[in-house]
């Protein structure tokens, strides 16, 4: 089983067949996971650097836990404390770490594109999108299918809705292009304020400012955090009255009546988007979407350390 890609940069370039592959690789991996001893010599004589120019809790851990369990050497490189602050350019930054012989690199950037940008002058090194600005986080969407998919079966004619800050959500466009490539039914749900003009145009999906009746329609509902530090003017009100209007809460759940999937990729704001009774609920896979996120990069690093072109 082979990518049809060199590096991960989005689902955007993903091909059915290759979400597929790193789906079935990973089912594959969390069966490893299971056992006393959890590691494989996989990636054995592979050095990856884990190139964090913003803030992860799960991803970051993810990324070096599934290196670690692949046998592979990692370098962890934060941009606090490291010669950024002295004015180096990421080509540099990276270049750098390069010529002491890395092979791949993992990388979280606040600006869309960045690594969009490494991979074009890095053809040779395979890069992997841990998250860009508002643009893309593939790793979250693919570890959020797999979640779907152990917990309710395969994605096809899923209906799955995707609530709260859409506008500035690189978890949101992710999904979105994973599910719908993989035949998925899409909604957003949202205030009007944080959900994109021309989405259903754009991209296909659904649109429902009413989160009541978003939760009604769907099998699945991943909730979004509302990102504060992308948002550079007042799009609603207070925290409080957002809970109010698109909180999920358990009165909501309980009145919907229905058994719903609920997700989040965190980092949760307990009591804005969600609270905390339906987050720890039974019918929460929040903590088994970061539980799955260790195999499904492993099966990405496996597949493109392994790619023959
Ligand atoms: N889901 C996610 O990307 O979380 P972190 O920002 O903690 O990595």
């Amino acid at each position: 089983m082979q990518l049809s890609t060199k590096h991960l940069l989005g689902i955007k370039e993903l091909s059915p067949e290759d979400i597929t592959t790193i789906l079935t690789t990973a089912a594959q991996f969390k069966e490893v996971l299971q056992r006393p001893i959890k590691k494989v010599p996989s990636l054995r004589d592979v050095t990856i650097v884990n190139l964090f120019y913003e803030n992860s809790t799960r991803t970051r851990i993810s990324f070096e836990l599934a290196e670690k369990r692949l046998s592979a050497d990692t370098i962890n490189f934060t941009a606090s404390g490291s010669s950024v602050s002295k004015g180096e350019t990421l080509l540099d930054t990276v270049n750098n770490i390069l010529s002491m012989k890395v092979d791949m690199v993992v990388m979280r950037h606040s600006a869309s594109g960045a690594p969009h940008f490494l991979s074009k002058h890095l053809p040779n090194t395979a890069i992997v999108n841990a998250g860009d600005g508002i643009n893309e986080h593939p790793t979250q969407a693919l570890l959020d299918a797999f979640s779907i998919q152990e917990r309710i079966g395969e994605l096809k004619g899923k209906k799955v809705v995707l609530v709260g800050d859409i506008m500035h959500s690189r978890v949101a466009l992710s999904n979105i292009y994973l599910l719908k490539k993989m035949g998925a039914e899409v909604m957003v749900a949202g205030p009007p304020t944080l959900i994109p003009k021309y989405i259903t145009e754009a991209l296909g999906v659904k649109v429902e400012y009413n989160l009541k009746k978003a939760l009604q329609w769907c099998d699945v509902a991943n909730v979004l955090r509302i990102q504060l530090e992308r948002q550079n003017q007042v799009l609603f009100s207070s925290l409080r009255e957002y809970n109010l209007a698109y909180g999920v809460t358990r009165k909501l759940m309980d009145e919907i009546n229905k058994d719903i999937v609920i997700m989040h990729p965190g980092p949760i704001n307990r009591g804005v988007e969600i609270d905390s009774d339906v987050a720890d609920g039974n019918e929460s896979i929040i903590l088994q979407q970061v539980e799955n996120g260790v195999a499904v990069r492993m099966a990405v690093l496996y597949l493109l350390a392994g790619r023959k072109d």
